[in-house]
């Protein structure tokens, strides 16, 4: 099932098999190799921690928790309401529940949420502007309960969409559709972005390059990264227990970007609209589960 290079192994490297030998001493030349130990292989080859049950279980409840949290920020998201008030709403139901806000200082972010607005494609701050009818908001939660992290997030009109909204919001939504059609072991890391990046540029829109899905568990960002473009099985294979994010973001115009003097809000170059869907999600034995669900 591990293809291409997941399968690669050099003769002086461990051998998968996980007896502790070199390779070349051990399966690379027997008759009958013995079964390749996939955790250990990928824990020391990538980095990547497949997920026990009980981890599972875990992010699974964080994941309820941040779906709560956007469901109620979705409750106030209308022209006049500033980006600060959704903060506050979100960290208050995280500290409600014993939850800690990943971001609010993870590498100096002020905040505890993500807020984009419009042509700001993510890492948005929240601050005092109100909110004005046509806008587009993403908004993105993490939490930490237990320990365990879980990443979502959605993009909301405000008000009355525009064409161009209604347009780049549906493209962003179907994006994150066809990558979890590719989420089953077997297939690769390489196989998630082909399958953004064929449907976004088929509607005439771009795909940012420069922010990237992520492993997450007991840290926000894991190994492996997961990009939102790429070639048919290129990359890491994906196997049962595998954790990670998708999270495409989707620009009206062109995929440059540039960052603002705050040193975090990222915007379109051409500033055009931008819009992102992100889910986490595990994979399993026939396919995968999202844990964070909800309807695309
Ligand atoms: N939630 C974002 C992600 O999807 C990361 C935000 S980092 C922050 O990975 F510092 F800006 F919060
Ligand atoms: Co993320
Ligand atoms: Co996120």
């Amino acid at each position: 099932m591990l293809k291409n290079e997941s399968l690669k192994i050099g003769r002086n490297e461990p051998c998968p098999c996980g007896s502790g030998k070199k390779y070349k001493k051990c399966c690379m030349n027997a008759d009958t190799p013995k079964p390749v130990d996939v955790a250990a292989l990928y824990a020391r080859k990538y980095d990547i921690h497949l997920k026990s049950p009980e981890q599972v279980a875990g992010m699974r409840k964080t994941g309820r928790l941040v779906l709560e949290t956007i469901d109620l920020l979705e409750t106030h998201i209308r022209p006049g309401v500033t980006t600060n008030e959704l903060n506050d709403l979100a960290h208050q139901l995280a500290m409600d529940h014993g939850a800690i806000p990943a971001p609010l200082n993870y590498r100096g972010f002020p905040k505890s949420i993500c807020t984009s607005v419009n042509e700001v494609i993510c890492h948005g701050i929240p601050d005092d502007t109100p909110l004005k009818d046509g806008d587009i908001i993403n908004v993105d939660i993490t939490h930490i309960l237990d320990g365990y992290y879980a990443d979502a997030s959605k993009t909301f009109f405000v008000g009355r969409p525009s064409a161009d909204a209604e347009k780049i919001v549906r493209v962003a939504a179907q994006c994150l559709k066809e990558a979890m059609t590719m989420l089953a072991p077997g297939n690769t890391i390489g196989d998630i972005g082909w399958a953004i990046q064929t449907y976004a540029l088929s509607q005439g829109c771009s795909v940012v390059r420069e922010f990237v899905g992520h492993g997450i568990g007991r840290e926000f960002h894991e190994p492996p990264q997961v990009p939102h473009f790429g070639k048919k099985g290129d990359g890491i294979t994906l196997v049962p227990g595998m954790v990670f994010t998708v999270e495409p973001m989707i620009n009206l115009g062109r995929a440059e970007l540039f960052i603002a003097k705050d040193n975090w809000t990222a915007i379109t170059r051409d500033r055009s609209l931008s819009a992102q869907f992100e889910q986490t999600f595990l994979i399993t034995e026939d396919g995968y589960e999202s844990l964070t669900p909800f309807e695309l």
